[in-house]
């Protein structure tokens, strides 16, 4: 292949001297990918990153409201610390108010002078006391805060189609009917925009214990009447089933005649024992529970397929999306901890499998449009943990910041050569990839290392472009549990990562032993001479100047 890229072979070069395979750590396995840069799919929607806060154990209250009287720092009543960190990570969506919690929460509780709020028992999670100080004004003040899209769940189980119809005017309507003057009166004059809306929680189980055809009706009804402005519509979300369960999706799709739903949503959780009395711990655990962990994240890929079979029959064009709005680890709660406040700590492991679901939401992104990890802050696998004032951010936090620039970009096919790493009979591909190209044109490459123990020598092929100025950041720890605390806060911390080079038209990495990296790199123009004429003479100048063109 002809390389038209005059920085390309410096690059290659400079970045060659840098990592080679030869030098590659002993025991290292070899695995080889080819990246179809020729074979573009769909675009990566930014909010497959999302997140998900449910009105359970420290998450809202303590996690990410305070109250504007606290003496946390706060911007009307939200924590800044958490607000901030949140903002540097470009939260894309916050799914809210549940969960189970969503089907027993009346949005007229949560409305109007906080301190004459009812008070109700949030029945669900821990038998406490609801206060209702975050409701419908606070939620959208935290979305605001953070330039995220609002995603309400709506009370399906223990609520009315009237209900929810009353709570999408009083957030959306511009007009003066009562619902809209009395969002006035609350204290704000301008209509929101909400840009999902979900109707019940997994119907199945706590959301109403429901057959898929009740549920499937229900849904049809409540959407019938949940109107909007015609410029200002949310895209309405159907509670969908768990794992590889499709008979919801069946029978929600088959009754989609009216095309009133824009996705079904589905859950799945890993847990290392598969056991719901006894899950496995989320630190100190033994090696047996690293593999099933992957194990448990990566059957996510299965039961994405097995839920887009059922769709595909019913709309091959795809205009229904499968969102995953709950994923994530779920491990026994923190010792000491409120079992019905779901705390754990969060590990590399989590990062690892964090990058696993990425790379699967990815390659499936012509489905998968929006996801919301479980949860955002101090419940299951979060991104930040508080204690008081404290603040720590997780290796899940991290993760989701490497994968940034994924956001937006094109996903390509990846195919995976790897061996297997193997540990008591149980055996999965040591080495997961993702690639897409960036809107500026570049090369965007996510490499996971799920061998604890064996460092990789990667060799990729990228069909269809030529490649320079590789740069990477790495995920990686010294121990499967490496773990960041209060007063240990960056053990596990994105770090430059250097091992990866050009070399022959050939991306060369050497990946360390349990580690996530992901490898930004500088693509020249297609091989063909034909690609620099087609070049306005703007770019071509632009390119120049970059280096990446000859004069
Ligand atoms: O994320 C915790 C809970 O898990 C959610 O409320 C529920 O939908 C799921 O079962």
């Amino acid at each position: 292949m002809k390389v038209f890229c005059g920085a390309l072979i410096a690059c290659a070069m400079l970045a060659g001297s840098a990592a080679r395979a030869a030098d590659a750590p002993a025991g290292t396995i070899d695995a080889t990918i080819t990246i179809h840069a020729d074979r573009p799919g769909a675009t990566i929607a930014p909010e497959i990153y999302g997140q998900f806060a449910e009105h359970l154990g420290h998450l809202m209250y303590g996690g990410l409201w305070v109250g504007p009287k606290s003496p946390i720092p706060n911007v009307r009543g939200f924590r800044k610390d958490v607000v901030e960190a949140l903002k540097r990570l470009g939260v894309p969506v916050v799914r809210w108010p549940g969960g189970c919690f969503a089907d027993q929460y009346h949005w007229r509780d949560g409305i109007g002078p906080r301190d004459r709020r009812p008070v109700r028992i949030n029945t669900t999670w821990g038998g406490v006391e609801e206060t209702n100080a975050v409701g419908t004004h606070e939620y959208m003040d935290l979305v605001g805060q953070l330039g995220a899209k609002a995603y309400i769940d709506t009370n399906v189980g223990t609520g009315s189609p009237q209900e929810t119809k009353d709570w999408l005017e009083y957030l959306t309507s511009p007009s003066h009917s009562e619902l809209a003057q009395l969002r006035r009166k609350n204290g704000r004059d301008a209509p929101w925009r909400i840009d999902y809306v979900g109707f019940g929680n997994e119907p199945w189980g706590c959301g109403g214990d429901m057959r898929p055809e009740y549920y499937a009706d229900l849904y049809h009804r409540f959407a019938a009447f949940a109107k909007t402005p015609d410029d200002a519509k949310p895209l309405k979300l159907a509670a969908g089933p768990y794992d590889d369960k499709t008979e919801l999706t069946e029978a929600l799709m088959k009754t989609n005649s009216f095309g009133d739903m824009d996705a079904i949503t589905i859950h799945h959780y890993a847990l290392p024992t598969g056991d719901w009395s006894h899950k496995g711990a989320a630190i100190g655990f033994p090696e047996s529970q690293w593999m099933s962990t992957m194990q448990a994240a990566l059957k996510m890929e299965d039961f994405i397929r097995a839920q887009t079979a059922v769709m595909d029959k019913y709309d091959p064009d795809k205009k229904v999306g499968l969102d995953v709005d709950e994923w994530g680890n779920w491990y026994d709660p923190s010792p000491g901890s409120n079992p019905g406040f779901l705390e754990q700590q969060d590990s590399l492991r989590d990062a690892i499998t964090a990058a696993l679901n990425f790379n699967i939401f990815q390659a499936h992104a012509d489905r998968v449009r929006m996801t919301c990890i479980a949860q955002v802050v101090n419940v299951l696998q979060a991104l930040v943990l508080t204690d008081g004032p404290k603040m720590v951010l997780t290796p899940t936090y991290w993760a989701f910041m490497l994968y940034k620039p994924f956001r937006g970009a094109t996903d390509l096919p990846v195919d995976v050569t790897s061996p297997n790493y193997a540990l008591d009979g149980a055996t999965l591909s040591a080495i997961h990839a993702s690639a897409a190209r960036t809107a500026a044109g570049g090369l965007v490459i996510a490499l996971v290392n799920i061998d604890p123990h064996r460092a990789a020598h990667i060799a990729a092929t990228i069909a269809g472009a030529s490649v320079a100025k590789v740069s990477g950041t790495i995920i990686t720890a010294d121990t499967m549990d490496a773990h960041n605390t209060f007063s240990r806060p960056d053990v596990v911390k994105p770090q430059p990562f250097s091992a990866a080079s050009v070399s022959g038209g050939t991306l060369q990495v050497n990946l360390p032993a349990k580690s996530v990296v992901v490898l930004q790199l500088q693509r020249c123009f297609d091989s063909s001479p034909r690609a620099l004429v087609a070049l306005p003479q703007s770019a071509v100048a632009g390119r120049r100047a970059e280096g990446r063109l000859p004069e």
